[in-house]
Order: structure tokens, then C-alpha cells, then sequence
């Protein structure tokens, strides 16, 4: 179809809606407001890190520098521990905002290691020949799966992938 996009023009949107809302919650005022919008971005980065993690990460598995496809699961753990401390939490939280703040900066190094020029995931997996149109169609599917769920149901508390030293 004309209008699918291709897998990492998918992902790409993703980071950008994100950032979005990252923007939007340093300028809202009002607990209300705030609430709703970390709410969205963990809904958001929820859903991107489980299509990753399900689709387009395995995909790369052998195709890609191996220690920047493991530190990029280890990075969504980290994301993931947050995500779930602004869940649980709310603006009555002292270090609600400074959790958002946090999260937004990990999530900023993280995007720039997947979308960086010739070394980052994303390059790296084009330039292994991925077929970026059929991953593109299975992302889709289950991003509308996942988002649908999760709204109906609420957004569960992440699983780590890769934590599993120490129990917190
Ligand atoms: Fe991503
Ligand atoms: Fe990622």
C-alpha cells in the first residue's frame, strides 16, 4: 500500500510524537494537565518499546553491531523503571517532574543511538538489507493492537528484558 510506511520511518514518527509530548509537558501547568501527558508518553513508549523489542530488535539480532543492539534493550530497561515510576505515581509525587525530566533525557540519548548517520540501529539494519516494508506492515499491526489494548485496558507495568540481578 502507498500510504504504509516503511519500518523506520515508523519508528522515526514514534520518536518524534514523543519528543512532542516531552515538550508539552515542560510547558503545561496544572497537575491535571501534567498527569494526562506523562500518561500519553508512556503509553507511546510503551507500545514503541514492546514493537521493538518484539519485531524490529530480533530482526536485527545478528545483522548489527551486537553491543549496540544489547545496549539498546538495556537502555529500554532503564527507560522501562521510570515508566513505571510515573505510573504508579502522580504530580503529588516531589520527584514526579524531575522522573518525566529524567526519562526525556535517557530517551534522547537513546533515539540519537538508533537514528545516528552510518553508525546508528537504524542505518546499520538498512545497510544489512532488512526489508524495511514488510517489518513497516508488522509494526503497524501490532503498534494498532498494542494501542488499542492498552487504552482500553490501561498501560501495564513494563517487564525488563534484561534486569534480573537484583530484585527491587
Ligand atoms: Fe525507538
Ligand atoms: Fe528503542
Amino acid at each position: 500500500m502507498a500510504d504504509q510506511m516503511d519500518a523506520v520511518a515508523l519508528l522515526k514518527a514514534d520518536h518524534r510524537k514523543v519528543e512532542d509530548l516531552f515538550e508539552q509537558f515542560e510547558k503545561a501547568s496544572g497537575d491535571g494537565r501534567k498527569e494526562k501527558i506523562a500518561k500519553q508518553i508512556c503509553l507511546e513508549l510503551s507500545v514503541h518499546a514492546t514493537i521493538e523489542e518484539e519485531i524490529f530488535y530480533p530482526a536485527c539480532e545478528g545483522k548489527v553491531d551486537e553491543d549496540l543492539l544489547k545496549e539498546s534493550y538495556v537502555e529500554h530497561d532503564g527507560a522501562k523503571l521510570l515508566i513505571a515510576e510515573i505510573l504508579k505515581g502522580g504530580p503529588d509525587d516531589e520527584f514526579y517532574d524531575s522522573k518525566v525530566k529524567v526519562l526525556s533525557e535517557e530517551i534522547e540519548h537513546h533515539v540519537q543511538e538508533e537514528e545516528k548517520r552510518m553508525e546508528g540501529l537504524f542505518a546499520q539494519a538498512r545497510k544489512a538489507g532488512l526489508d524495511m516494508e514488510a517489518l513497516g506492515d508488522q509494526l503497524t499491526s501490532r503498534k494498532t493492537e498494542l494501542t488499542e489494548k492498552f487504552t482500553a485496558d490501561g498501560i501495564p507495568m513494563p517487564t525488563l528484558t534484561t534486569m534480573d540481578q537484583v530484585e527491587v
